[in-house]
Parts: structure tokens; C-alpha cells; sequence
């Protein structure tokens, strides 16, 4: 007799902590069971298989426009395809504002596009770049309260930066409202010299991208970005940390009790900046910021995973395609300055760091690579930015469930991504472990290797920012009126 709608019977079930054989029991969109000889009306065979929790990628820019004006290459529609085919079930993009746009209607804006298109659950960062009175103090605070509970700002980039006392400002209104606030941190003085003094003696092709966003940028704004969040007690999400010296500022941060959360992306544990090398413009298709490093940059975030220093692992997806709409948008032989930053990599996320993590066995997780690659690539992000109901197969938690084949063996190619790029910088790769059957909020969205989802049956995932927005309550000396002569500014 069958008890449950749908049972995904017979595979093991790995979590952030261990893995055990295991059906999984579904009513409607929840996760009802999890157990031995549970029978369902549907059933999937997942013998053989490892059924664990669908991805949830916390960084992913999704039909954003950029501050020059260009629009990335997917859509809604086309972008969380690509997430479903690489087994990630929740994704979180930016609603984008630019130097003299509104903020609540930049959202509106963002929120209908994704209401349309979106094929999995979705949540939005606030991009800031216009810190006036208006977006700092009514319409953070609204959208803040509305479920939008984390802010995304810029240290670099011209068109977008804010610099420290707006900075500041917009830590005051998090810390007020309790939002997490992402960070872009690099020094932007440094990038700038250094851009005009390679193009000024001749050096312009993509390569020159790495050596112009100097590594000791990272530090530095992570240095000077961590003393401002500590002076208003105002935890901070460090996006996308590529060096070894960046994570030696996290660690000494944390070490000193500081609410500093990190992240880093596949680019950063896979790709070189000799990647970016390649004749003509083809190197463009390696250009992100910050750049891919060193070997040994590799080394250290693995290590500062494995510690607990960096957190979450996301694509930083930001698809240009490499022509007149994306990388050559500024011609055929643009300068790097002239070249989008950015990368796709919703779809090959997952699938790289199984085959890292769970086939090949990094050697900083111990034998522990299956739970870190669910804690780091699920568990761990859905709980940071509180996405209620995602993030581990859990009695209660949404049916989002993706069965993996882990002997499945894959080359990576251009012409096998869902998304809408054109290129993926990972072509060439092999990876053992692929997701066969994914599903989210208890429907099927990826089966027999197609996309079954219907688009707009993704549902927005209000928040509020939960415990990794709470403030420790550490108030440094010049912030606590007990010792600043009374001045009460928090
Ligand atoms: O190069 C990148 N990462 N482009 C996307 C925007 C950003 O900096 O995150
Ligand atoms: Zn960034
Ligand atoms: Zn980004």
C-alpha cells in the first residue's frame, strides 16, 4: 500500500554531516520521510545512486544590466535551465540598481523578469550603487522588512563603487534593518593605476586583466572593508575571495571574533591566470574579477574551506557571450579594460566540485568529501542567507532533491551547457558524477536529460536575515557609550 506520492527509493542519502542508505518520501513540495522500505504512488530508482539536496548557488547574475549598459546573455528562463541540468535547485541573483536609478523600482523591475522565467526558487542581493538618502534610508529599510534581507555593494568598478562613508551608511542601515551585507572588495585605486599604466606601455590583450587587478588589492580592501563592518558590529558576506592573502585576512578576522562570512567560486579553485593567455581575444572568455591566481592560491582556499574560514562555494555566474553582445561589445580588438568581467558557471558549479570533493577525494576534507560538498555547495549557504526550507534532505524541508549518478563519467564541452553563453571556461574537462534526476519543490525539473520545468515555476524566496545577521554585540571602544564619553550613534 502506498503511502506517500512519490518515494526516491533505494539510493544513499548524503548530508553536511554523513551519508546512510535511505528512501526519500514526498507530499506535494515537502520531504515528509526519510527511511527503510517507504512506498510511494511514484516511485524513482535511485540504486545506485547518491540522492542529496539540490545545489543552492548564493551568487549569480541573472538578465542583470550592467553599469555599462550590457546585458547578460541569459535570461531567467535560460539561466536557471542551466542551474537544473547541474543540479542546483536555488539560486540567488541581484536586483541591480545604477547611479540614478530607485531602488523599489529596480527590484520590481527584477522581480517581474524572474516571475516569468524562473524554473527554480529565487532569491535577491540589493545592488547599491546609488547610496543617497532615499535608497539608504526608506527604501532599504522597506525592502529590507519586504524579505529582501541581504545588500550588495562594490569596492571597484567606476560606475558602481561607493567608497567608505557611504559604505559606512549602508552598514549603519543593515545593521539597523539586520541584512547581510555581500562585498565586491578589491582596491579600486590600485586596479585603476595599474589598468592605465599596462595600457600605456602597450600591454592590452585579455591576459593583462590578471596582472591589473594586483593580488594585494584583495587584502587591502578586505582589511579596510572589515574594520568599517567592525566598527558598526555589522556582519559582511567577503564575495568571491581568490588569493591566499585575502583568506589570511578572513581567518585573522574571524580569529578575532569578527562576523566575517567568505565565499569562493570554481574559477578560483580551477582556473590559473594562465588560463587567461591564449591567442587574440580568446582569453576574454577567462576574464573575471578578481582574476583567476596561482596554483597555490588554489592550495590555500582549499585549505581555508577545509578550516571553516570560507564558508560557500557559488558560480559567480555572469555569462557575456564572446561577441558584439558580451566580450567584443567594444569591437573586435577591445582592450582589457574595454572586455566585461564575468564567467558562466551555474551548470559546471556542482559537477566540478563533486569530481574534486567526492570522486577524486580533496585531501583537506579527510575522507570527508561527500559532507563537505553538500555543507559547502547547499547546507551551509541555505542557512547563511536563511532560505527557509532549502539546502538538506530533511523531514520538513522542500522536496528539492537531485539524484546523482556518481560514476557517471562527462567531458565538459561548449556545446553540451544549457545556458546561453556559448562558452563554458571549463571545455575540456572531465569530471566524474553528474545529477541524473532533479527535482524541485517535489516536480521533476531535469529527467531523462531534458528540462521538464515550466518556466515562471520558480517561487521567490522572501527572507529575513536570520542568525548570520544578527550582530555579535562586540561594540569597539569608540562605538560603546560606556566608553566614548556617551555618544549613543547604533
Ligand atoms: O567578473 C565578474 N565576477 N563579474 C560579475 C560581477 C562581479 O564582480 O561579481
Ligand atoms: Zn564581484
Ligand atoms: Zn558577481
Amino acid at each position: 500500500m502506498a503511502d506517500y506520492d512519490l518515494v526516491v527509493r533505494g539510493g544513499t542519502v548524503g548530508t553536511a554531516t554523513g551519508a546512510f542508505a535511505a528512501d526519500v518520501a514526498v507530499n506535494g513540495e515537502r520531504i515528509v520521510a526519510v527511511g527503510e522500505g517507504l512506498r510511494g504512488r511514484r516511485e524513482i530508482d535511485a540504486r545506485g545512486k547518491l540522492v542529496l539536496p539540490g545545489g543552492v548557488d548564493t551568487h549569480a547574475h541573472i538578465e542583470q544590466v550592467s553599469a555599462n549598459g550590457l546585458l547578460t546573455a541569459d535570461n531567467f528562463e535560460s539561466a536557471t535551465a542551466s542551474a537544473a541540468f547541474g543540479g542546483t535547485t536555488t539560486v540567488m541573483c541581484f536586483a541591480a540598481q545604477h547611479r540614478g536609478l530607485d531602488l523599489r523600482q529596480v527590484v520590481s523591475d527584477y522581480a517581474e523578469r524572474a516571475r516569468r522565467g524562473a524554473m527554480v526558487d529565487y532569491a535577491f542581493h540589493l545592488i547599491v550603487a546609488n547610496p543617497d538618502a532615499k535608497t539608504i534610508d526608506t527604501d532599504l529599510p522597506a525592502l529590507i522588512g519586504e524579505g529582501h534581507a541581504s545588500i550588495k555593494v562594490f569596492m571597484t568598478y567606476d560606475l558602481i563603487k561607493i567608497d567608505d562613508e557611504p559604505l559606512l551608511d549602508l552598514l549603519l542601515t543593515a545593521r539597523q534593518n539586520r541584512a547581510l551585507v555581500c562585498v565586491h572588495a578589491e582596491n579600486h585605486g590600485m586596479i585603476s593605476w595599474m589598468g592605465k599604466k599596462l595600457l600605456a606601455k602597450g600591454y592590452s590583450s585579455p591576459k593583462y586583466h590578471a596582472a591589473s587587478h594586483p593580488r594585494g588589492s584583495e587584502a587591502e580592501a578586505f582589511t579596510r572593508l572589515i574594520a568599517a563592518a567592525t566598527l558598526l558590529d555589522q556582519p559582511i558576506m567577503i564575495f568571491h575571495v581568490s588569493t591566499e592573502e585575502g583568506a589570511a585576512v578572513i581567518r585573522e578576522a574571524r580569529g578575532q571574533g569578527r562576523k566575517v562570512f567568505s565565499e569562493t567560486c570554481p574559477q578560483y579553485l580551477f582556473l590559473t591566470r594562465h588560463d587567461l593567455d591564449k591567442p587574440g581575444m580568446e582569453g576574454a572568455k577567462w576574464m573575471c574579477s578578481p582574476p583567476p591566481r596561482d596554483a597555490a592560491d588554489q592550495d590555500a582556499l582549499w585549505r581555508a574551506l577545509a578550516l571553516g574560514d570560507i564558508q560557500t562555494i557559488s558560480s559567480d555566474h555572469a555569462p557575456y557571450a564572446f561577441d558584439e553582445t558580451g566580450k567584443l561589445a567594444a569591437g573586435p580588438n577591445p582592450n582589457f579594460k574595454q572586455i566585461a568581467n564575468g564567467m558562466p558557471g551555474l551548470e559546471t558549479r556542482l559537477p566540478l566540485l563533486f569530481d574534486a570533493l567526492v570522486s577524486k577525494g580533496r585531501p583537506e576534507f579527510a575522507g570527508r568529501g561527500l559532507e563537505a560538498f553538500v555543507n559547502l555547495t547547499a547546507t551551509a549557504p541555505a542557512a547563511i542567507y536563511n532560505l527557509q526550507g532549502k539546502g538538506a534532505i530533511q523531514v520538513g524541508l522542500d522536496a528539492d532533491i537531485a539524484i546523482w549518478d556518481p560514476h557517471k563519467d562527462v567531458t565538459i564541452t561548449d556545446a553540451a551547457m544549457h545556458d546561453r553563453t556559448g562558452f563554458t571556461p571549463f571545455a575540456g574537462r572531465s569530471v566524474t558524477g553528474w545529477p541524473v534526476h532533479v527535482l524541485a519543490r517535489g516536480r521533476d525539473i531535469i529527467a531523462d536529460g531534458a528540462c521538464v520545468a515550466a518556466p515562471g515555476s520558480g517561487r521567490w524566496l522572501g527572507r529575513k536575515a536570520g542568525w548570520a545577521g544578527e550582530p555579535t554585540g562586540q561594540l569597539t571602544a569608540d562605538m560603546d557609550p560606556e566608553r566614548n564619553f556617551g555618544a549613543a550613534l547604533l
